[in-house]
């Protein structure tokens, strides 16, 4: 099977899924971080290499307070949850975004996690807090400049993958896949340099209900479509 080995999930619908159930938009958060666990296993299974998760944007910081407060604090009972299990399917963790505006303990927790699993060699699970694509460009180019200034790199030498290499996705292999859950059709700040040849998927289903066999049908239908990057 041609499967993407780099896949990028807005988890979109926590808040509608709870409503839905007649719960608070924070039991969605808790219900779709319960499913990260579940389609990290099932992306490892499946021999996927990367998977980047958009579980914080650089614009959730407009929500109300206590639901930011709760988004801040959700890696923390995350690993404390997971952390083991994640660790016995050889899932390695890390993270996209600025890190230091999270609280001391979360930023603990989540160096912990990154500590204890680096030498792990399944499924690398990228979480994108605290992240959004333009601040990712902005800061590339901040670095890109200083070395211009510092003379450690000429102007002419600025290329595609000089800009790459400043991403803070330069580790990882092009995305192949880009899935949004919910029904809404846009990026919202999400990868924009790196989904410029990605194949989209978007779904109706909320993200606490994107199980293991919605993502087979998603890979199913990537596998199936023709990726021609500009050529025939
Ligand atoms: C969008 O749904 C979802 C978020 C802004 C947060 C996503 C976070 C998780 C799924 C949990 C992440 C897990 C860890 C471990 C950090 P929404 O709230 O916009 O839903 P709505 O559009 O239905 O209101």
């Amino acid at each position: 099977m041609n499967y993407p080995q780099h896949i990028a999930i807005i988890m979109d619908g926590n808040g509608r899924w709870a409503k839905k159930q007649g719960k608070p938009r924070t039991a969605g958060h808790y219900k779709g971080s319960e499913n990260v666990r579940d389609i990290a296993i099932a992306a490892n299974d499946l021999g996927v290499k990367v998977l980047t998760l958009y579980a914080f944007s650089t614009e959730n910081w407009s929500r109300p307070e206590d639901e930011v407060n709760y988004l801040m604090k959700l890696p923390s009972v995350f690993f404390e949850a997971y952390l083991k299990e994640l660790m016995k399917n050889n899932i390695r963790i890390a993270f996209i975004g600025e890190m230091d505006k999270f609280p001391a303990e979360t930023r603990k927790v989540m160096e912990n996690a990154i500590e204890k699993t680096k030498d792990n060699t399944g499924l690398i699970l990228n979480f994108a807090l605290n992240y959004g694509s333009r601040r990712e460009i902005t800061l590339a180019v901040q670095k890109i400049a200083s070395e211009v200034k510092d003379g450690t790199l000429e102007v002419g030498d600025i290329n595609e993958q000089v800009i790459e290499n400043h991403l803070m996705t330069a580790d990882y292999p092009a995305i192949d896949l880009m899935i949004r859950t919910s029904g809404e059709c846009r990026l919202s700040n999400f990868l924009l340099w790196q989904l410029a040849y990605s194949e989209f998927y978007f779904t109706e289903v909320s993200w606490p209900e994107f199980t293991k066999e919605e993502l087979v049908k998603a890979l199913d239908i990537y596998a199936n479509r023709h990726r021609r990057f500009g050529g025939l």
